[in-house]
């Protein structure tokens, strides 16, 4: 039985774990969950893939909150870790400071899936930060411009 966990705020995080969830077979026997809506008990799951939208340097909080609360259960299963972000170069860093080191460590698939800075789906606040950011990216920087789908291919195929 595998769990599909997710926290994504403007949906990046939680279409890939619609994909992972449509990829993995067999059907029935994937759990997805919105971590910003429940928190979903461990015992019955072999394998648990966490994911999660990144704003400002930092995963979404209920993805923090949950490996943070549950690090010791996630030690013991065959766990995956995925970021939605824009930045390609900050995903190590964006992880480190993030995910507890021995979950980075024991998960047999960590990264990013990729994502976009879609200023049209943002509101106030995150609006406007997402300007500024875009504004500051550099000429050589690497930005995703949508999900990286052979990276989610990569991370299912660690579940089949
Ligand atoms: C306010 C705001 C801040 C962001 N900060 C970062 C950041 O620090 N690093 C990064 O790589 N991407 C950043 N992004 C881009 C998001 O990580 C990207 O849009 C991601 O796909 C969002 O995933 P989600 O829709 O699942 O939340 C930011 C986006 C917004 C709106």
């Amino acid at each position: 039985m595998i769990l599909i966990a997710y926290a994504s705020k403007s949906g990046f995080a939680k279409e890939a774990a619609e994909i992972l969830a449509k990829t993995l077979p067999p059907a029935g026997l994937v759990d997805l969950v919105d971590l910003t809506q429940k928190t979903p008990a461990l015992d019955g799951y072999d394998s648990v893939i966490v994911g999660a939208g990144v704003r400002v340097g930092a995963i979404n909080k209920a993805a923090k909150s949950f490996l943070d609360n549950n690090r010791v259960a996630l030690g013991s299963k065959r766990l995956g870790i995925f970021i939605s972000n824009c930045f390609a170069d900050s995903t190590d860093e964006v992880l480190k400071s993030s995910v507890p080191e021995e979950l980075r460590s024991s998960a047999v698939w960590i990264g990013s899936v990729g994502g976009r800075l879609d200023t049209a789906r943002l509101k106030g606040i995150d609006k406007m930060i997402a300007k500024a950011a875009s504004r500051a990216v550099k000429e050589d920087q690497k930005v995703y411009d949508g999900l990286d789908h052979a990276a989610l291919e990569e991370l299912a195929s660690c579940f089949h």
